[in-house]
Parts: C-alpha cells; structure tokens; sequence
C-alpha cells in the first residue's frame, strides 16, 4: 500500500527506512522522497513513525 502517492512510496519502504534509523518524517522524506512533493502524506509517515515508537517503548 502507498504512503506517498506522489513518489510511489510504500508502507514497507517507510518501515525499512524506520528500520535503517529515520526517526522524523524529514528523515523519512530524505532518505525515500515522501513527503518531498505535495506533503499531504506527512501526516501518515507521523503516524507510522508514532506507532513504531510506541512498539519500541512498550517491548
Ligand atoms: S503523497 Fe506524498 S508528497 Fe504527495
């Protein structure tokens, strides 16, 4: 499923790039591109990013 409609970003990109360190929707947008055109997916990567926090602070 995309995440970045504009650059054709998926989920699991998102994820593996969450993986490899990102910890912002900028470094997320840096690393794959989301969220470098009309920004209407920052939202999404935020709430990826939020819930992979979440994972990280509750295990
Ligand atoms: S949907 Fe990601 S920049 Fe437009």
């Amino acid at each position: 499923m995309y995440v970045c409609v504009c650059r054709a970003v998926t989920e699991s990109e998102v994820h593996d790039c969450i993986a490899g360190g990102a910890r912002t929707a900028r470094q997320v947008r840096d690393a794959t591109g989301a969220g470098g055109d009309c920004a209407s997916c920052v939202r999404k990567i935020c709430a990826i990013l939020k819930r992979s926090e979440d994972l990280v602070t509750s295990a």
